[in-house]
C-alpha cells in the first residue's frame, strides 16, 4: 500500500484519468474525496467503488466558478478530516483557433485549467500545514511543455500550470509540501474528442487522432491508468525528494 491512510482530494474525478486515479488511490490504501461538476457521474463512481469495497467521498462543484473552486476544497477536507494529497486535475481543451477568438471560450479554458488549480492550491495549503506537509499534483499536458498548433489557448493555459508548479514548489517547500505536475499526451478518455473532434466530422477526428498518434514514438495513446500511476508516485513518499517537476507521460512525444 503506497499511500496507506493518506487523505487524498482529486478534482475532475468522475471520468477518465481522474477516475482512474480515484480507483488507484483507494486500492493503495488512501481515503479519497472526489470533486466533479457531474453529479450523476459522481454517484456512479461512488456506487462502483462501493461495489469494489471502497468508500469515496463526493463533492459536486463547478470548478470554473472561483467560489466553488475554493469551497469544494474545504468541503472535501471536512469530509476526510484533513488533506495530505491534492490532485488538481480539472481542465478543458478550449478553442482551437486564434482568429476571431471566442473570448468566453478562452476565459473558460483559463478559469478551469489555471484559475481552478491556483485556487485549489491556495486553499489546500492551510490543511496540509496542519498535517505537517503534503503533496500537490497538477495536470498539465504535453502542450504545457511544447507548443500546440491545434490548441494554442490550451497550450498557453497548461504552460501557466507548469509555471505555477515550479513556483509553488519553491514557495511551499518550507511547509513540507511538494508540488509537481503530470503532462500526459493525448489520452484515451472522453476529452480526446475535444482535441480531435472540433470540426464535428468523425472522419476528420479519426484523421486528427491518427496524425497525433503518428507523432508519438510509442505509437499509441496514453491510457488513463498510466497517467494515474504517475500521479500516485508523485503523491507518495516514494517521491519524497521530488518537487517542481513537470513529468511527461507521453510515450516519448516530447523526447523528439
Ligand atoms: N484526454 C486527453 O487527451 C488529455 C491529455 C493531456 C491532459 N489532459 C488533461 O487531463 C484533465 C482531464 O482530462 P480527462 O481526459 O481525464 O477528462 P475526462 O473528459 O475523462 O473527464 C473530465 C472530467 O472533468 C469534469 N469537469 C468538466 N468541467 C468541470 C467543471 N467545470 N468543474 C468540475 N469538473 C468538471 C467532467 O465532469 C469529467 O468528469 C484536464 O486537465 C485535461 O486538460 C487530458
Amino acid at each position: 500500500m503506497r499511500v496507506a491512510n493518506k487523505l487524498v482530494v482529486v478534482t475532475a474525478a468522475a471520468s477518465g484519468m481522474g477516475r482512474a486515479g480515484v480507483e488507484l488511490f483507494l486500492r493503495e490504501g488512501a481515503r479519497v474525496a472526489a470533486i466533479d461538476v457531474n453529479e450523476t457521474a459522481l454517484a456512479s463512481l461512488a456506487s462502483d467503488m462501493a461495489a469494489a469495497g471502497h468508500r469515496v467521498e463526493t463533492v459536486q462543484a463547478d470548478l470554473s466558478r472561483p467560489e466553488e473552486a475554493r469551497s469544494s476544497i474545504h468541503a472535501a477536507a471536512e469530509k476526510l478530516g484533513g488533506v495530505d494529497v491534492l490532485w488538481a486535475h480539472a481542465g478543458i481543451p478550449g478553442p482551437g483557433g486564434i482568429e476571431n477568438l471566442d473570448v468566453s471560450a478562452y476565459q473558460l479554458a483559463m478559469d478551469l485549467n489555471v484559475t481552478s488549480a491556483a485556487l485549489a492550491a491556495g486553499e489546500v495549503i492551510g490543511h496540509m500545514r496542519k498535517r505537517g506537509g503534503g503533496a500537490i499534483v497538477f495536470t498539465a499536458s504535453v502542450s504545457g511543455l511544447v507548443g500546440s498548433m491545434w490548441s494554442p489557448i490550451y497550450s498557453a493555459a497548461k504552460f501557466a500550470v507548469v509555471g505555477l508548479t515550479k513556483s509553488l514548489a519553491q514557495t511551499f517547500a518550507p511547509d513540507g509540501v511538494r508540488v509537481n505536475v503530470v503532462c500526459p499526451g493525448l489520452a484515451e478518455t472522453p476529452m480526446k474528442l475535444g482535441f480531435t473532434g472540433r470540426s464535428g466530422d468523425p472522419a476528420e477526428a479519426a484523421a486528427a487522432e491518427a496524425r497525433m498518434v503518428a507523432a508519438v514514438p510509442m505509437g499509441r495513446l496514453c491510457q488513463p491508468h498510466e497517467a494515474a500511476n504517475a500521479v500516485l508516485w508523485l503523491a507518495s513518499d516514494d517521491a519524497s525528494y521530488v518537487t517542481g517537476v513537470a513529468l511527461p507521460v507521453d510515450g516519448g512525444f516530447t523526447a523528439r
